[in-house]
């Protein structure tokens, strides 16, 4: 998820000064490197954010017009060489890029060929080069940006701009949203409206396969097979913050919404469907020795130590490996026994936590191979450990991880199906799993529509106290992840249990004020959880039960029901988990608590 902003203009503004202004806004949406490219001035680039790239820039660097960029790396390391924009061989052909070129190997393997010099890793630059090529043979820069882009394939939001002609703009969207800004006398094009909104409230939103133009005097839409598009522009009464969190009152919420997009993501380009495998690219340099790995021993903080105990499950079960799943934040401190065939993972959203990234330290130290799961790109852990797979989940602003969450689970799965599949998995239950994870996304949108069902349950029980999460399985981390949610940012007491290990203890905490969220969704486990629910229920205990769409028993004994689509067991976690971000999130808002800002909690804890 980069931010994209572009700017033409003939009122007298400098475009420089806008495009920094407005890359301000965005930076929610990346901070590892920033660029910036006026025809008039040149370019500038850099790691960081904008502050970096304020400093850079030299005080004459003016124009009228420009495109810049914020990124949050996926292909390529965050370094002033990977930053867009990217140009063309001659510096005349210029890009920023949101999203992924999937055939970006065999095009720049093309464009090589045909004696075009590539400059980065990035796999945005192909196209630079591709509206170069074409302009050998197109008349106009808009005919060659059309081909080119006809040529692409995968995810974009994108700005072009040529040297030739300054003052015209184009953007396409494709996956990654493009919104176009209309002023009088001056356009705008940006990745969302929140740099645009203090030049001007008209905006017109691209859909996917659109093409725009934009000129200081207007702007015209046009679909890639060139027929036009007519479109009203929309008045938006956003302020600049609401239109970061898209139209949503907290991140949080957003951060939850984009379960769906979060999973498509991460397993772009990982699935081979029909040979039940995952080709994790990130893992090939060994290889060999994943191969000859006897034990796995994930280590995690938080809401990643809660994907962690999941992922023990998945790939115990399935891969056949033994896996141990350890706080970091325990294991740097005692003396585990490791060796080279032990396999260390440490997932970590930021990729910065320290007892994390110390207890990577410590595996290497020991002999271990060392991997991430890691979605921030160039970060300490991705950098120490020796190979590791990125979520790609985009960056998560909201101090309560969600869906990075998601993301991690979809990445256990990839690396469940890896060993796996090196190991006893057959290819049918391979290709079972694969197809049923592909469902996820639209499972997901499924739930995602019941949010004002959960809204009215955390209010029905919003003056309540205490908690109890209960599961089994599998989702026995996924009540510890329900309880966390709440405590993270209702500051209630809420506690996790195995409903297994209810009868040895928190049974005796329950009475008709202390209510218990059960996980009851099909499975092997199931009537074991409904014995539960019954043991509650005989104590007065209000119960909320997660269960399966079409069970009709469940409601006669539980006092309220959340209904998910059937998946199969071990993916469950996955759905399951979404109405209890949706659940701790409404409980907080009703509370009128600081959701996405928790007090006493940081986003990336980078101390001990
Ligand atoms: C903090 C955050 C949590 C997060 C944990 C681990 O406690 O508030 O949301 O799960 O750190 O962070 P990491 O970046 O390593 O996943």
């Amino acid at each position: 998820m980069c931010g994209i902003f572009a700017y033409t203009g003939k009122v007298g503004k400098e475009a420089g000064g806008v495009l920094l202004d407005g890359l301000l806004s965005l930076e929610y949406r990346g901070y590892d490197s920033a660029g910036i490219f006026l025809p008039e001035a040149g370019s500038v680039r850099t790691p960081g954010a904008v502050a970096e790239l304020r400093k850079k820039i030299p005080k004459d660097f003016k124009g009228k017009s420009g495109i810049a960029h914020l990124r949050w790396a996926t292909h390529g390391e965050p370094t002033e060489k990977n930053a867009h924009p990217h140009a063309d061989c001659e510096g005349e052909v210029w890009v920023v890029h949101n999203g992924i070129i999937e055939n970006f190997k065999e095009l720049k393997e093309k464009l090589l060929a045909e004696g075009h010099m590539f400059k980065s890793d990035s796999d945005t630059e192909v196209l630079a080069h591709l509206v170069e090529e074409h302009l050998k043979h197109e008349k106009s820069f808009e005919k060659a940006a059309l081909a080119a882009l006809n040529e692409v394939r995968g995810t974009y939001g994108i700005a072009l701009q040529y040297k030739k002609e300054p003052d015209r703009i184009i953007a396409a969207r494709m996956g990654s949203p493009i919104v176009l800004g209309l002023g009088d006398g001056e356009h705008f094009i940006a990745s969302d409206p929140s740099p645009i909104l203090p030049h001007t409230k008209k905006v017109v939103f691209l859909e996917d396969g659109e093409v725009a133009v934009i000129t200081p005097d207007g702007h015209k839409i046009f679909k890639l097979d060139s027929t036009n598009v007519k479109r009203e522009a929309t008045h938006i009464d956003w302020s600049v913050e609401e239109s970061q969190k898209g139209g949503y009152e907290h991140f949080m919420l957003k951060e939850i919404m984009e379960g769906p997009q979060v999973i498509e993501d991460t397993l772009r380009g990982r699935l081979i469907a029909d040979e039940g495998m995952a080709k994790l690219g990130g893992l090939e340099s060994v290889a060999n020795e994943l191969k000859n790995i006897e034990r796995i021993i994930i280590v995690a903080q938080g809401t990643a130590y809660i994907a962690g105990l999941v992922g023990e499950y998945m790939l115990e079960e399935y891969a056949g490996v033994p896996v141990e799943v350890e706080y970091a934040s325990e294991f740097r401190y005692r003396s585990p026994v490791l060796n080279q065939k032990t396999a260390l993972i440490a997932i970590s959203q930021s990729g910065e936590t320290l007892d994390t990234l110390e207890a990577v330290r410590e595996g290497k130290r020991k002999g271990a191979l060392t991997l991430g799961i890691v979605n921030a790109v160039g970060s300490t852990i991705a950098r120490e450990t020796d190979a590791g797979v990125y979520n790609h989940a985009g960056p998560e602003i909201s101090v309560a991880s969600t869906k990075a969450l998601i993301s991690q689970l979809a990445a256990l799965v990839l690396f469940t199906l890896f060993f796996g599949r090196q190991r006893s998995m057959g290819v049918k239950t391979a290709k079972e799993i694969i197809a049923e994870l592909k469902t996820l996304p639209k499972k997901i949108e499924t739930i995602l529509k019941s949010e004002e069902t959960i809204a009215a349950l955390a209010k029905k029980y919003a003056n309540n106290r205490d908690f109890l999460f209960i599961g089994r399985k599998s989702n026995y981390p996924i009540a510890l992840e329900g309880a966390l949610k709440l405590k993270e940012i209702s500051y209630m007491h809420a506690e996790g249990y195995s409903a297994g290990e209810m009868k040895h203890g928190p049974i005796a905490m329950i009475d008709e004020h202390f209510p218990t969220l059960a996980i009851a969704t099909v499975g092997s486990v199931y009537e074991k959880m409904v014995s539960n629910i019954h043991e509650i229920k005989a104590r007065k205990g209000p119960v909320i039960a997660l269960a399966t769409e079409g069970d009709k028993e469940i409601g006669k004994l539980a006092d309220d029901v959340i209904y998910v689509p059937e998946t199969i067991e071990m993916l469950s976690p996955i759905l399951n988990v979404v109405p209890l971000q949706l659940f701790a999130y409404y409980f907080a808002k009703e509370k009128g608590l600081n959701v996405d800002r928790p007090r006493n909690l940081a986003k990336s804890v980078t101390v001990e």
